[in-house]
C-alpha cells in the first residue's frame, strides 16, 4: 500500500514521516516546491522537536519521499490523507478552498480505486462534500472511498503524540474503508475508535472547543480569585483530582492563541448557528479569552500608571512554548496594546523572533533582543506571555540591575510569587496572591 500525504504544514509533515516511521511507504507532496524541497533534504519547514530526526531516519530508510508533483503523488498512492490548510475567513468559517482544489486534483487523478482520508481540521459535513466534488469532477467513474481521521497532535509535542497517541479516530461509511485504515494504524487497535465520517469530525472540532472551555473556564474562576483570598493554582488543583474534570488544560493565564483554538471555537459556532443550534457557551468562552489581553494590559497600567514612552520588556512571543508559531498569539494583541499606548518595546522569545518581525518589523519603539538580559535593559516592567522552559532559570539579580524599576508581570504563573519577592522584585501573577 502506498499512502500519499498532501500539504506539509503541521499535520501532514508529521504524518507524513509519522507514518513512515510505521513502517509504511509515503509520498509527501506540497504545491509549495520550496518546502518540498526542504523536506526532502531533512530539513523541517517549521521548528518542532524531534521532527528532522524523524525526517532524516525515514528519508534514509527510503521508506518516505517528497515530490512536487501533487498529482503525481495522487496518482501512485492508494491511500491519499489531506493534510491542507483550512485557515480562518472574514467571517469566522474556516476557508475550505484549498480542501476543495485538493478533492479537484484526486479527482482528475483518480486513476483506479482510492481511499481519500481527510485529516485536516474541518467543519462536519466537508468530507461529505468532498466525495460530491470528486464524484462530480472525475473524468471516468472510478470506485474511491472517503473516510475522516482527524489529528488531535499538539505543537511543540507534535512528534510523540503522533507515534504515542491517546486515541484513534476513523470515520467511515464502508467495510474496505475501515479495513485499510485499520491497517495503517494496525499497531493501535485498541486505541482506534470507529464512528460515521459526521461524527469523526465533530470530534476534532469539539474536543478543541472543550479544551479552550476548560481554559476560559479557570480564567474566570481566576479573576475571582484576584478578588479575594483564594489562589487559582489550588482551585485548579482541587479541582482537577477529580477524575471526572482531570487536571490538564486548568493553567490559567494571558489567553489561549495558536491555529487552532481561536479559529475552531469560532468556526464550530458558526456551525452550530447555521444549524440553528444557540451556540452561547462557546461564545462566552470566546469572549472571556479576548478579555484577558486587555485585562492583562490594565495589570501593566496599574504597576507603571503611564505607558507613554516607558520601555517594556515582552518576555515570549510564541503561541506556547517549543514552537515558533506565532499565529494568534496572545503576544501579538499584547504588543498592539502596549504600542498604542505609546510603550517602548523590548523583545525576546527563543524561536519565535523570525515569525513575529513578519508581523512586527524591528523599529525604534520596537527592539528584538538577543536573550531576557537585553530585553530588561532599562526596562520600567517585564512581562512574561510564554512560559519557555529557559525562563524558570533567569537571574533575577541579573535582571533586576538592568531593570529601570524592578517589577514583573508573570501571565503565565511560571515564577514563585515567595522568590520573587525575595529578590526584591514586584510581582504580579495571575489569580494568585
Ligand atoms: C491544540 C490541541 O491541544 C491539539 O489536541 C489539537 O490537535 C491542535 O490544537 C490542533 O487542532 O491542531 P495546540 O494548539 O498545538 O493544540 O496547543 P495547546 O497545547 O492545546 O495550547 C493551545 C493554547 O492554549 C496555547 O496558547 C496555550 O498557552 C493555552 N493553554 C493551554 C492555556 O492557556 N492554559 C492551559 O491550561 C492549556
Amino acid at each position: 500500500m502506498k499512502i500519499g500525504v498532501i500539504g506539509t504544514g503541521y499535520v501532514g509533515i508529521v504524518t507524513a514521516a509519522g507514518l513512515a516511521e510505521f513502517g509504511h511507504t509515503v509520498v509527501g507532496t506540497d504545491k509549495d516546491a520550496g518546502k518540498i524541497d526542504k523536506c526532502a533534504r531533512g530539513v523541517a519547514p517549521l521548528y518542532e522537536p524531534g521532527l528532522e530526526e524523524l525526517l532524516r531516519r525515514n528519508l534514509d530508510s527510503g521508506r518516505l519521499t517528497f515530490t512536487a508533483d501533487v498529482d503525481g503523488a495522487i496518482r501512485e498512492s492508494d491511500v491519499v490523507f489531506v493534510c491542507v490548510g483550512t485557515p480562518q475567513d472574514e467571517g469566522g468559517r474556516a476557508d475550505m478552498s484549498q480542501i476543495e482544489e485538493v478533492a479537484r486534483s484526486i479527482a482528475a487523478n483518480l486513476t483506479g480505486y482510492k481511499l481519500i482520508i481527510e485529516k485536516s481540521t474541518v467543519p462536519v459535513r466537508t468530507s461529505a462534500w468532498i466525495k460530491r466534488v470528486i464524484t462530480l469532477h472525475a473524468k471516468s467513474v472510478q470506485e474511491f472511498d472517503i473516510a475522516s481521521n482527524p489529528e488531535f497532535l499538539r505543537e511543540g509535542a507534535a512528534v510523540g503524540d503522533f507515534l504515542r497517541p491517546d486515541r484513534i479516530v476513523i470515520g467511515v461509511e464502508t467495510a474496505r474503508a475501515r479495513d485499510l485504515l485499520c491497517k495503517i494504524y494496525e499497531r493501535f487497535t485498541e486505541r482506534l475508535l470507529i464512528t460515521n465520517i459526521d461524527t469523526a469530525e465533530l470530534i476534532k472540532h469539539a474536543s478543541n472547543s472543550f479544551l479552550a472551555l476548560k481554559i476560559s473556564y479557570i480564567n474566570m474562576i481566576a479573576d475571582i480569585c484576584e478578588r479575594t483570598e483564594a489562589d487559582v493554582e489550588q482551585v485548579a488543583l482541587g479541582m482537577g483530582l477529580d477524575p471526572r474534570i482531570g487536571r490538564d488544560f486548568l493553567r490559567a493565564g494571558i489567553g489561549y492563541g495558536g491555529s487552532c483554538f481561536p479559529k475552531d471555537v469560532k468556526a464550530l459556532v458558526k456551525i452550530g448557528e447555521d444549524l440553528g443550534v444557540a451556540m452561547n457557551l462557546l461564545r462566552e468562552a470566546e469572549r472571556t479569552n479576548q478579555d484577558r489581553v486587555p485585562a492583562f494590559v490594565e495589570k501593566v497600567k496599574r504597576a507603571l500608571w503611564i505607558l507613554k514612552d516607558k520601555t517594556i520588556g515582552v518576555l515570549g512571543l510564541a503561541f506556547k512554548p517549543e514552537t515558533d508559531d506565532v499565529r494568534e498569539a496572545t503576544s501579538i494583541r499584547l504588543i498592539q496594546e502596549l504600542r498604542r499606548e505609546g510603550a517602548v518595546l523590548r523583545l525576546y522569545d527563543p524561536k519565535a523572533m523570525d515569525n513575529m518581525k513578519t508581523v512586527f518589523p524591528a523599529d525604534e519603539r520596537l527592539v528584538y533582543c538577543s536573550d531576557a538580559y537585553a530585553v530588561a535593559e532599562g526596562a520600567g516592567v517585564l512581562l512574561l506571555v510564554t512560559e519557555w522552559e529557559e525562563f524558570k532559570t533567569l537571574d533575577f539579580d541579573r535582571l533586576r540591575e538592568r531593570m529601570a524599576t524592578p517589577i514583573l508581570i508573570d501571565g503565565r504563573n511560571l515564577f514563585d510569587p515567595a522568590e520573587l519577592r525575595r529578590r526584591r522584585f514586584e510581582y504580579f501573577s495571575v489569580g494568585r496572591k
